[in-house]
């Protein structure tokens, strides 16, 4: 009998239990770039070695120098292959004036759950979650073992020390003659952390942007001044940080002026321009998702080659002065802009931080630079048996071929586990455009939970045969 007998009916069955732990999970407000979350920190950490054990893995919080990891699993035969499931914890902050409902109160309505983190990246985890344990219990041949991460949403400045305290983890409830650590180097690593190019449309990515950030500070006065009195003479922060970024990127086009900036850009070749053209990316769909009511562009491929693999530079946030109604008329002591570049292949974070640098300091030497995280971009080779575990293992659960990408967003994980473990990391994303990444009114749905337990444990199986020596992958 295949061991997918069961499985609609375990689906069917887990549905309450997903929707309770995700309700759970999602009321915890695991913001982790706000310090003043960091006991939610540690109790969203808390619930999810909880939520492991209950289901009869074993789990363990692994401390690093910032928030901590959850790893568990099942090592059922070290013998077996092992695959590494990714998914973060954390999420971004909730304070978007257009939510229309309390980002940290769990909601479910129909077949739809609103809540900050309910598909970025909360549901996806808990997805995989259901489906290893189904995979587990019926006896499929691999490891699986989990890695919830709670620092992804501020750049993952901790992985890398997380990972390596990993190898020395013996989880707490493990009885001292307990035959084997709870875990071990995996031979594969699955990501659930990217969307698809639309409902009913799958996409697997072989490529992330990476991405530096970065805070420029100018202060020019001890307090804020009366322009009447002083300006003319005193400087003004505001005006002279505005200038620094219109100097850093063209509004108009995007193209970024920072000297040799693309030097190192890899051109597009042609195995991405073919998987871009057959990919069905619609430019009406996609603006449509994400409530865009202009755009710079609207050639087909040049979108997708701006989104997945060109670079950028955005403004997110520019911080000073009167913000509040009508206008006074003073001149501010201190401005920040809050940026960040997306890069892709090659383009190396630490040698674009050094150009910005240099740049900066030309345009205005008393403009501070901070850097808030650099990762580096990814592609992986297209192909070779886990590429085909992912096809299979989504047309199993969702009836539909998925579409390979290149992806615009960036997870630091990604290269720090494939060069640590020499593993190939593979995507196995669940979220949808509409469902708001980042976004007020952020939702996850159980037609892409449900499928993806499907997917999740036709992907197990397919990889716990796949053994030797198989293709890795390449980061740039
Ligand atoms: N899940 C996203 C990454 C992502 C974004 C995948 C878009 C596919 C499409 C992840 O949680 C994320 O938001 N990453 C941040 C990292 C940043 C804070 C360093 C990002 O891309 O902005
Ligand atoms: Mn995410
Ligand atoms: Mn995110």
């Amino acid at each position: 009998m295949s061991v997918f007998a069961g499985l609609d009916e375990y689906i069917r069955q887990s549905r309450p239990r997903f929707e309770e732990w995700l309700g759970r999970l999602v009321e915890i407000p695991t913001v982790s770039m706000d310090p003043a979350r960091r006991n939610d920190m540690r109790r969203g950490a808390a619930v999810a070695v909880e939520y492991l054990t209950t289901l009869g893995a074993q789990a363990t919080i692994v401390e690093t120098g910032g928030h901590p990891l959850v790893v568990g699993g099942w090592i059922g035969n070290p013998a077996w292959p092992t695959v590494a499931v990714y998914n973060h914890l954390d999420v971004q902050p909730a304070v978007e004036p257009e939510w229309t409902r309390e980002p940290f109160k769990f909601a479910v309505e129909g077949e739809r759950y609103y809540g900050r983190g309910a598909t970025d990246d909360k549901g996806p985890a808990l997805t995989a979650l259901l489906a290893a344990r189904y995979a587990v219990e019926q006896g499929v041949p691999v490891n699986i073992q989990l890695v919830w991460e709670l620092e992804e949403e501020m750049g993952s400045p901790h992985f890398a020390e997380g990972l390596a305290n990993m190898d020395s983890t013996r989880p707490p409830q493990a009885r001292q003659d307990a035959p084997l650590p709870v875990f071990r180097k995996p031979d594969s690593v699955v990501v659930s952390d990217t969307i698809w190019l639309a409902g009913g449309r799958p996409a697997v990515p072989y490529g992330l942007r990476g991405n530096l950030a970065a805070r420029l500070i100018l202060e020019t006065a001890r307090r804020e001044a009366h322009s009447g009195l002083t300006g003319g003479v005193a400087r003004n922060p505001l005006t002279e940080l505005a200038a620094v970024v219109a100097a850093c990127v063209d509004a108009k086009t995007g193209r970024v002026a920072i000297p040799g900036f693309y030097k190192s850009v890899r051109p597009l070749g042609r195995t991405d321009r073919a998987q871009f053209l057959k990919s069905g990316f619609q430019v009406k769909a996609f603006a449509a998702a994400h409530q865009l009511t202009k755009l710079r562009v609207r050639d087909r491929l040049e979108v997708m080659k701006r989104l997945w693999a060109e670079p950028t530079f955005e403004v997110h946030g520019f911080v000073g002065g009167y913000t509040g109604p009508g206008v006074k008329t003073s001149i501010p002591p201190r401005a920040e802009a809050k940026v960040s570049m997306r890069l892709v292949p090659d383009q190396d974070p630490a040698a674009i931080l050094r150009l910005f640098r240099t740049y900066v300091r030309k345009l205005n030497p008393d403009v501070q630079v901070e850097t808030h995280g650099m990762l580096r971009p990814y592609v992986a080779d297209l192909g070779g048996p886990y590429t085909e575990a992912v096809r299979k293992a989504l047309r199993f659960g969702f009836g539909k071929e998925p579409a390979f990408i290149r992806e615009g967003g960036s997870i630091g994980a990604v290269v720090t586990m494939a060069e640590r473990w020499k593993a190939p990391v593979l995507f196995l994303g669940l979220s949808l455009p509409e469902h708001g990444y980042h976004a007020p009114n952020e939702r996850f749905d159980w037609g892409q939970a449900s499928g993806g337990m499907k997917a999740f444990a036709a992907y197990f199986d397919e990889v716990s045969r796949i053994t030797g020596k198989t293709k890795g992958s390449r980061t740039a």
